[in-house]
């Protein structure tokens, strides 16, 4: 058998066996965000030139939107930025940098199902830290204790899929502060993040530490699941390696040329079901606005 041992076992993820969500179908576990994306977006599209789609991409434009969208909050040159296919492919490229055998991650669990079985099929040891305590606090020690100069990296995916629990600054930064002194990769996936303020992401603590690693996307918050875009935000030093493992043409042209800025200096604020449930209920997503819409949506059997 030449394919690698950790690769035999059935994969789980949330992608896999999930309908697709067409009009009147809402699958909560995908994590999509019904209310879709702001106008902004369709007017960048309309005036993106298509004749760009027959090159390979090269616009370096996602660079600046995040440098430019995060420069009230912190100092990140484009350099510190690396776009990916989703974030899920950052996640990916990251266990690929650090997959020694037997490379141990120190995470939450439960944490999202993907990444743990990433670091699985890159043949490395997932240590769940139980956050079942209503206090976070606690929880965070427990980790502390857990994290040694034996781990390669901590993953926390902050708000947490699936409880959705969000970890505040201060208890990122004692992990932060742990992993700096013992010289271990903090690897914070913000895949939800976008429905917090700006001020409240781990991005402002990325002056202070060099072994931090945040991950950011486009599905969530801003709706554009489809549009396969997000990026990573750390040292300059692991960029060299990301760069080294990364398919060298990630993200396509129409992504890279997302308007990310402008959702912060417009009226757009990311919008979740989940946010305010009662609320969202009430007015509803576009779709459900639409009586006849709401006809026609259909209940399926949860997924375990
Ligand atoms: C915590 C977390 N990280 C990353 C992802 C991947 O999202 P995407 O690849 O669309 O950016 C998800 C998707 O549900 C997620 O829940």
């Amino acid at each position: 058998m030449k394919i690698r041992e950790e690769l035999i076992p059935e994969r789980r993820s949330y992608a896999l066996d999930t309908p697709e969500s067409g009009s009147g179908l809402l699958d909560c576990s995908m994590g999509e965000n019904p209310y879709g994306f702001p106008d902004c977006v369709r007017e960048a599209w309309r005036s993106f030139d298509l004749e760009r789609m027959c090159r390979y991409p090269h616009s370096r434009a996602i660079h600046d939107e995040v440098v430019r969208y995060w420069a009230d909050y912190a100092f990140i040159e484009p350099e510190n930025v690396v776009p990916t296919d989703g974030s899920i492919s950052a996640l990916c490229l990251l266990c690929n940098i650090l997959a020694k055998p037997g490379a141990e991650v120190v995470g939450f669990a439960p944490a999202f199902t993907d990444m743990v079985e990433y670091t699985r099929m890159m043949g490395m040891r997932y240590t769940g830290v139980p956050s079942a305590s209503s206090d976070p606090r606690g929880d965070v020690d427990a980790m502390l204790d857990a994290i040694t100069r034996d781990t390669s990296l901590v993953y926390i995916d902050n708000p947490n899929n699936p409880t959705g629990r969000y970890l505040p600054q201060a208890e990122i930064d004692r992990v932060l502060a742990k992993c700096e002194a013992l010289g271990v990769y903090a690897l914070i996936d913000e895949a939800y993040a976008d429905f917090l303020p700006c001020g409240e992401s781990s991005v402002l603590l990325g002056p202070k530490y060099k072994n931090i690693v945040i991950v950011r996307t486009f599905s969530k918050g801003f709706g554009l699941a489809g549009l396969r875009a997000g990026y990573i935000i750390t040292a300059k030093e692991l960029i060299r390696y990301i760069d080294k493992v990364s398919n060298p043409y990630m993200v396509s042209e129409p992504a890279r040329c997302s308007p990310l800025r402008r959702y912060r200096t417009g009226a757009f604020r990311p919008r979740t079901l989940l946010s305010s449930p009662r609320q969202s209920v009430r007015s509803g997503p576009p779709w459900a606005r639409d009586s006849a819409c709401a006809a026609r949506t259909t209940a399926c059997p949860s997924v375990p």
